[in-house]
């Protein structure tokens, strides 16, 4: 059967984007695209950022390529991850030779959880200046993010698997954190290591060679993989994958870009890399690998986008990775 894939290019760049990704999936295998429509824009022309058609276009899909959205992001891609029933948001750093990078031996995957934390979005104002934030931490998800974890480690051959935390501090709920993955190593009879948050921070800007996988809780993946990112020269190369039990969404981790968007000079490697981590989610390894080696390729010969220091439009690099295939 084909498989369906919804595509939601969004705002900005993302118009520019998706489109070469979807070139990219096209030219590998026999996909059904159905394509829908959130963002700003579609605010502006509907009321709505993300129509209900679009959630249940994603919910319904066998996965979902996604641009970005503007200043309506939070509106549109939380709910999508909710829509795809993303617990694990999977995110890569990497450096690729040719590829001027602070940390040129970075090759990290974060593993950060999706559904709670700091961001369930409990928060009020208990007096006139006196605001709270509930953290919530259960033991089910801590359970499921440790497990999704140390499988993707084994699966992709990954040696070293560190577990981020602050139980130190957040005794009960980084605790509980800590102590999920704990059980779930043992269970699984995994090798893993456990890094206080903070000092991670300063070890990964230092020594990143040192680390595969990451597993974070909300917060602390957020924070720690933009940090990654800067390792590794920019944002034109970072995909992302929101992985839940069935479903996913799979999207570069880049926003809309206003400063260069209608140019036709974004980058589109974070967006084809993406859809190489659909690929791998479809059980498509070979053509996954063939995707990234091809991105991979035109990354150390050109040609290249301005953000790497080129002069080649989002075309044209996208025709370069097609021909490679
Ligand atoms: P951004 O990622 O859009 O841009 C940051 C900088 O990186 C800009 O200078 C941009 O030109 C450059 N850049 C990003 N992607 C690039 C690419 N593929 N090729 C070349 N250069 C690239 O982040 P910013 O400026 O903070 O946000 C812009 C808009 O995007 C905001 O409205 C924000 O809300 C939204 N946003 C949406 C996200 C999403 O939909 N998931 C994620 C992050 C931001
Ligand atoms: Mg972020």
């Amino acid at each position: 059967m084909t498989e369906e894939i919804a595509v939601i290019p969004g705002d900005g760049i993302g118009q520019e984007v998706v489109p070469v990704a979807v070139d990219v999936l096209d030219a590998v295998g026999a996909f059904e695209f159905v394509h829908a429509d959130a963002g700003d824009a579609t605010k502006e022309e509907t009321g709505e950022a993300l129509p209900q058609e679009t959630y249940d276009l994603a919910a319904n899909a066998d996965a979902t390529l996604f641009g970005a959205a503007g200043e309506t992001a939070a509106d549109v891609i939380l709910p999508l991850r909710e829509a795809v029933g993303s617990f694990a948001n999977v995110r890569p750093a990497r450096a690729y030779p040719g590829v001027d990078a602070l940390k040129p031996e970075t090759d990290l995957v974060f593993i950060r959880e999706n559904t709670e934390g700091v961001y369930t979005g409990i928060e009020s104002e208990i007096s006139e200046g006196v605001t709270t934030l509930t953290r919530v931490i259960t033991e089910d998800a801590s359970r499921r993010i440790a497990a999704f974890g140390f499988e993707y480690a084994a699966e992709n051959g990954f040696d070293r698997v560190t577990v981020a935390h602050k139980a130190n501090v957040m005794r009960v709920t980084d605790g509980q954190f800590l102590e999920a993955a704990r059980d779930v190593a043992e269970e699984g009879d995994y090798d893993h290591d456990e890094a206080l948050m903070d000092a991670l921070a300063m070890h990964l800007l230092l020594t990143p060679e040192e680390y595969d996988v990451v597993i974070c809780p909300n917060l602390a993946g957020d924070m720690l993989s933009d940090l990654a990112a800067g390792l590794v020269g920019g944002l034109g190369l970072l995909p992302s994958a929101n992985v839940g039990p069935e479903n996913a969404l799979f999207e570069p981790v880049h926003g809309s870009a206003p400063d260069i968007a209608g140019e036709g000079i974004a980058n589109p490697a974070a967006t084809v890399l993406s859809a190489a981590m659909l690929l791998e989610h479809l059980g498509y390894q070979d053509e996954a690998a063939n995707v990234r080696s091809a991105v991979e390729g035109v990354l150390a010969d050109g040609p290249t986008t301005p953000d790497l220091g080129g002069n080649a439009s989002t075309e044209e690099v996208g025709a370069a990775i097609i021909d490679r295939l």
